[in-house]
């Protein structure tokens, strides 16, 4: 189980919001592959989470651009590399049937807090700096103006 905290925080706002759903749905598979999960309900969870990943990606990318983030190139591959990665759990649940269900899924469960938690605290924080110069900045406008 994942719990955020607040080393985990970008900007204190919308990155967080979706950060903090994301591990929600990670959370939520784990509680199912404890419980025991039909392959069924494994894929729809998986399934939501490429969909709110891929919104997530695209937010995330957008206020890169907007904060002029210098490695915005390196950032957006990434999150290429990790809708592949999603993908490939994807159809591993979807087609592996040689190993047990049971263990696939707590497999897929690790893999995902991985895929989710590497990501975050090493490259996601990076942005925090600019979105806060950029906050001064926009403060800075405000007196002048
Ligand atoms: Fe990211
Ligand atoms: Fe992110």
């Amino acid at each position: 189980m994942i719990h955020w905290r607040k080393k985990m925080s970008v900007d204190g706002g919308v990155i967080d919001q979706d950060h903090k759903h994301l591990i929600e749905i990670i959370n939520q598979f784990e509680k199912f592959a404890e419980r025991g999960l039909t392959r069924e309900q494994g894929m729809e969870i998986l399934f939501t989470l490429k969909f709110y990943a891929k919104t997530h990606f695209r937010r995330e990318e957008g206020l890169q651009l907007w904060v002029n983030y210098p490695f915005y190139e390196g950032h957006k591959k990434e999150h290429q590399d990790l809708l592949k990665q999603l993908d490939e759990l994807i159809k591993n649940v979807e087609t592996d049937s040689d190993t047990p269900l049971g263990a696939l899924a707590f497999r897929t469960s690790e893999l995902l807090q991985h895929w989710l938690l590497d990501h975050v605290l090493h490259s996601d924080l990076k942005l925090s700096d600019y979105i806060e110069e950029s906050r001064d900045l926009e403060d800075l406008k405000l007196i002048k103006s």
